[in-house]
């Protein structure tokens, strides 16, 4: 299923390619971790960060960024990182509590410290997927912490492009169990029939009570905002082409698949919880986070 939408640049880890993304959305963690009014709380993304060549020199804290808040790339779309992630927490463990799911899998994980950090109910296992290069890199900057997850963690490198199934059941995961499935910031860099079927083996392994949040970008054309501050920032200040490494293709409707599979969906806008949150990245003209979307799934009981 892999094609040239994403380049094979595994073997640079997160030195380059999509795996340097992961080091991106970390300081950007590492930063709101730092606010006085900081949505969710990671110590070790700042690790990560200082650990990398290629990320060394970049920001952990506001402070240390000339036009703090009004930087597009470490003002409002670190902004955005620190939201998805608060988000993403309570929905999982919202989940997990309530749904009384104890199986957890991030696909696309990257540098998520969840496993590390969050409060997490007893008997859970969490299956972290990702790219060999950057779960190896993930695994030395922790080994050299002395990190204890406080739940049980798997780490099951795969290219999430391909037929990634097999790996996880082959890594202990159990079917017919509920699931909690984590997307974050990972399906605009795949082929769109990748993302068709990474969804619908989601849809596949997911017993009776799994949940699933995912995110998307709705946009018709990602072009049309490549001058957008945003972009323009990540491009000048880091060398980092967002939209080189998005996969450009029209994407698949994956909210309706689902629906049409019985799963129950809502999609909502990031700035939906900025609102309720009463901090975060609003609407702002030529915005590539506006055709953003965070998607939630339930795949009802009997
Ligand atoms: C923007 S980062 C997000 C990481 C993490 N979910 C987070 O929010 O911190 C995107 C992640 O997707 C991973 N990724 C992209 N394409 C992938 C592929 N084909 N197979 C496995 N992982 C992939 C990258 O290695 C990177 O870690």
């Amino acid at each position: 299923m892999a094609d040239t939408a994403q380049r094979d640049t595994d073997g640079q880890g997160v030195a380059g390619g999509v795996g340097v993304t992961a080091l991106l959305v970390a300081a950007a963690r590492a930063i709101e971790t730092h606010r006085a009014d900081s949505l969710a709380q990671d110590d070790y993304a700042e690790h990560f960060v200082r650990a990398a060549p290629a990320s060394a020199g970049w920001p952990v804290r506001l402070g240390q960024v000339p036009d703090g808040d009004s930087d597009p790339l470490w003002g409002r779309f670190a902004r955005y990182f620190g939201l998805r992630t608060r988000v993403l927490d309570d929905f999982l463990l919202d989940s997990l509590h309530t749904g009384g799911a104890r199986q957890v899998v991030l696909l696309g994980a990257g540098l998520d410290a969840r496993a590390f950090r969050l409060d997490w109910p007893p008997g859970c296992v969490l299956y972290e997927m990702d790219r060999q290069g950057v779960l190896a890199f993930k695994h030395q900057v922790l080994d050299a912490l002395s990190a204890a997850p406080r739940t049980r963690r798997v780490p099951v490198p795969a290219d999430l492009r391909a037929d990634w199934a097999g790996a996880l059941t082959d890594a202990g995961f159990d079917p017919s169990a509920p699931t909690v499935w984590l997307v974050e910031g990972l399906l605009f860099y795949l082929p769109s029939a990748a993302e068709t079927h990474l969804i619908g083996a989601v849809d596949r392994l997911s017993a009776r009570g799994s949940a699933l949040a995912y995110e998307v970008k709705l946009d018709k054309d990602l072009l049309e905002h490549r001058d957008s501050p945003l972009y323009t920032a990540t491009h000048q200040q880091l060398g980092i082409d967002l939209l080189d490494l998005f996969s450009l293709e029209p994407r698949p409707d994956s909210a309706a698949a689902l629906a049409h599979k019985g799963w129950t969906t809502a999609v909502h806008s990031p700035f939906d919880f900025t609102r309720r949150h009463g901090r975060g990245p609003l609407p702002e003209p030529n915005d590539a986070l506006g055709g953003n979307r965070w998607v939630f799934g339930a795949r009802p009981r009997p």
